[in-house]
């Protein structure tokens, strides 16, 4: 399976910050965002990924190849350790970029993607979810398509006053964690959601989305929406969801990035001086 990672956003929410470096370069703790990403996919199988990006983001393309100078370096002064990792970012994948020359919505990222997909079932991974759990959420949801050999989109509950912010689904239950998806709508009203139940940003999709876009009008947002066309699909198509387990942050939020850095580095190397120093700062 192929994987897409569309990351041709323009983070407006996180300026200044994303002015002029992308969003998905932004560190979580000590690897920029994107490298969860693309291990989320390594480690679920995927070796074939396309990230779809746009002006200004050619430092992700930069991040994924050999770093010649450097690693002579680390080599030279016999940091080895240092050496493999970073050696191992540039062989994790073969990665191909494409660029979305207008920022028209993510049914048009993906759709500049379909000739690299091809015939194939593929996943689609927001650049901007991090989603940190034990299994990888993708291999979950390859799991669930597996059962139900149709399109698989991952979703969670969320609160009520914060469903405008994502595609919500109306539902029926097959069975624990899987539902089959009866209606999608895209950032509706809290009154309009017809239930808590959000997509997050992981999909398996088969390719007959494609046709679906090619259709597409813009949507919320003016912006080419591929919640739109799930919802045209299902017509025609039986789609799923899946609620995965995991921990879903979202990189275009401030708050969400600042979270997960502390959730993470509490977990790491540094984790009894920051438990002392948030302990002091919060006395
Ligand atoms: C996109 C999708 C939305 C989904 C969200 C998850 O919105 O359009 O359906 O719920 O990702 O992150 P965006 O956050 O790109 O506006």
């Amino acid at each position: 399976m192929k994987a897409v990672i569309p990351a041709a956003g323009l983070g407006t929410r996180f300026l200044p910050m994303t002015k002029n470096s992308p969003k998905e370069m932004l560190p979580i703790v000590d690897k920029p965002a994107i490298q969860y990403v693309v291990e989320e996919a390594v480690g679920s199988g995927i070796n074939d990924i396309v990230i779809v990006t746009g002006r200004g983001k050619e430092v992700i393309e930069n991040h994924f190849d050999i770093a010649y100078e450097l690693e002579k370096i680390l080599d030279e002064r016999g940091e080895t350790k240092k050496l493999d990792e970073i050696r191992k970012i540039s062989r994790l994948a073969d990665i191909y970029y494409i660029r979305q020359k207008m920022p028209l919505g993510l049914g048009h990222a993906i759709y500049v993607a379909r000739r690299h997909i091809g015939r194939a079932t593929f996943a689609v991974m927001l650049g901007d979810d991090i989603i940190i759990s034990k299994k990888p959420c993708i291999k979950q949801l390859i799991e669930a398509y597996k059962k139900v050999n149709a399109s698989v989109i991952a979703v969670q509950k969320v609160e009520k006053k914060r469903i405008s912010k994502y595609g919500v689904i109306e539902y029926e239950k097959v069975e624990n964690n899987l539902y089959k998806i009866i209606d999608i709508v895209e950032k509706p009203s809290i009154e309009e959601a017809p239930s808590n139940m959000a997509v997050m940003g992981r999909y398996i999709l088969t390719p007959k989305i494609f046709s679906y876009i090619k259709k597409l009008k813009p949507g919320k947002n003016d912006e080419l929406q591929l919640t739109d066309a799930l919802k045209e699909m299902l017509k025609n198509h039986d789609i799923y969801a899946y609620r995965f387990e995991g921990e879903r942050f979202d990189l275009g939020d401030k708050l969400d990035w600042i979270k997960i850095n502390v959730e993470l580095a509490l977990k790491g190397k540094e984790s009894k001086e920051l438990k002392k120093f948030l302990k002091n700062l919060l006395k």
